[in-house]
């Protein structure tokens, strides 16, 4: 075992001040016993106190003690081969101009691009979008290896679970993964909530499980999703999680429908009691209890050993222009350049709802891999799919003649933004 310099250095100078007192002698022998017993989680605990990262990540050694990613502890992730250079945060960074290695995939090349998404299709007139590639500034993104992750995927199974954000990004794992599985011996079926995508030969299936909340709620219909009066159950998450039991790679998202503007209805018993029992949280309150309710799923039915958790974080909106500095009643439509405004974070619940994932993940005693893909996509005004996707009701003369009234400011056009995010899965997978 490689012993931690902190311990053993911090020793020393600790054993000569302790000379003045031997009752401290006492208290400091047996914290430098409990590092040499615990050696690696006590350099762990301490880098948690210590400013210094960079020094601690040189010892780490291809293991991995995330002081700041949320992986916590000294342990080699399951599925790691490598790891990102020390202190290269992925998140950090600025989107290039790359015509020559994007798009990862063609928009007409992937049939499994559901309606909402395909923006050439319905009249895009620009493909500007697909040509950014994120550059991280302390280092490169190792590139998407598809063969790689499905020769990882064989005989086992990835799930995403969450809102139709996290179905997007399901979506574009898909696409960056079927050109390598010949046709008949791939298929894509949904049966309620749950949508499977099956590689035959591989014996591995990519599953989306749509719950908006994690918990269960009364907008958990996966057609016919109820928007207006939301009330999540607190305590359910067994309800949904039932369904992920085996999975061995999850990816979790939730955000945009806590986001209800008024305080968060929270039901305290059950959706069948005749009476309901409610109480209102604060958007950030509310949050919290779901994203706790997750981590103990994750406790008891993932095998930190085998498995790996993902948490995509909140999916940046674009429905006002004034936010970066556009003119008062517009929006993403029509949008074809980035924002470039380094600091830009955009208005709404995303920083406080932010500082709720950070502390609630610090405490987590299970390694969460954070996708902490706000900042980059709050850039890209560009990348919704706006008024050019399948509109299931008619559209009314009114919107006909108003485009920004009905443009789509939340979801993204594929392929795009989303790939981005996959590939910065691809990279905390295998080079955490
Ligand atoms: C992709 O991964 C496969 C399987 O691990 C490997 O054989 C291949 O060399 C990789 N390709 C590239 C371009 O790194
Ligand atoms: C296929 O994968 C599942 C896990 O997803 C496993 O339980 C099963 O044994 C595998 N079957 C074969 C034939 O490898
Ligand atoms: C879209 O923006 C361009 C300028 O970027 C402008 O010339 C054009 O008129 C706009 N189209 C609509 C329909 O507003
Ligand atoms: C950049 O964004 C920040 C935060 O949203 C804002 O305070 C600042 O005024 C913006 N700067 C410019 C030049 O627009
Ligand atoms: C995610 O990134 C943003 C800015 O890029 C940062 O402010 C925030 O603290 C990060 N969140 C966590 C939980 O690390």
């Amino acid at each position: 075992m490689k012993q931690p310099f902190t311990a053993s250095s911090s020793s020393s100078s600790l054993i000569r001040k302790a000379r003045l007192s031997p009752y401290l002698f006492t208290l400091l022998a047996f914290i430098v016993f409990v590092a040499i017993l615990y050696g690696e989680d006590f350099v762990c605990l301490l880098g948690q106190l210590d400013p210094n990262v960079d020094r601690l990540a040189t010892i780490t050694d291809g293991r991995s003690c995330h002081v700041l990613g949320l992986e916590k502890r000294w342990e080699k992730l399951p599925f790691s081969i490598g790891k990102t250079p020390d202190g290269c945060d992925l998140f950090s960074g600025r989107w290039v101009w790359d015509d020559s290695t994007r798009p990862l995939y063609e928009e007409s090349e992937c049939p499994y691009i559901q309606p909402q998404l395909t923006c050439q299709e319905h009249g895009r007139p620009d493909k500007d979008y697909q040509y950014w590639r994120w550059q991280p500034h302390g280092c490169d993104l190792p590139s998407f290896n598809a063969t790689l992750m499905l020769e990882t995927l064989r005989g086992k199974r990835m799930m995403f679970v969450g809102d139709s954000l996290n179905r997007g990004q399901y979506v574009s794992m898909v696409c960056l993964l079927h050109r390598l599985i010949p046709e008949g011996k791939k298929s894509m079926e949904t049966f309620d909530s749950l949508t499977v995508f099956t590689a035959k030969e591989y014996n591995a299936t990519i599953e989306f499980y749509w719950a908006p909340f994690l918990l269960e709620s009364n907008s958990d219909n996966a057609i016919v999703h109820r928007i207006s009066d939301r009330i999540v159950r607190k305590g359910s998450i067994n309800k949904h999680g039932k369904n992920w039991k085996g999975a061995d790679i999850i990816v979790f998202n939730t955000y945009l429908w806590w986001m209800t503007g008024l305080k968060m209805k929270v039901l305290q018993g059950s959706f069948e009691d005749e009476t309901k029992d409610i109480i209102e949280l604060s958007t950030e309150d509310a949050y919290r209890m779901g994203m706790k309710s997750m981590l103990r799923w994750v406790r008891k039915n993932m095998d930190r050993k085998k498995t790996r958790v993902f948490f995509t974080s909140m999916s940046p909106s674009h429905g006002k222009s004034i936010d970066w500095g556009g003119e008062a009643g517009l929006n993403c439509f029509n949008e074809t350049t980035l924002i470039n405004n380094a600091t830009y974070w955009g208005s709404d619940c995303r920083k406080s709802i932010m500082e709720v994932i950070g502390d609630v993940f610090r405490k987590s005693k299970f390694p969460i891999s954070f996708l902490n893909i706000t900042q980059l996509s709050n850039y890209r005004k560009d990348a919704h799919t706006s008024i050019h996707k399948k509109q299931w009701n008619p559209l009314t003369p009114e919107q006909i003649a108003n485009p920004v009234s009905y443009a789509d400011c939340v979801h993204w056009c594929l392929p795009g933004l989303q790939d981005t995010w996959n590939e910065l899965l691809f990279a905390k997978l295998f080079y955490p």
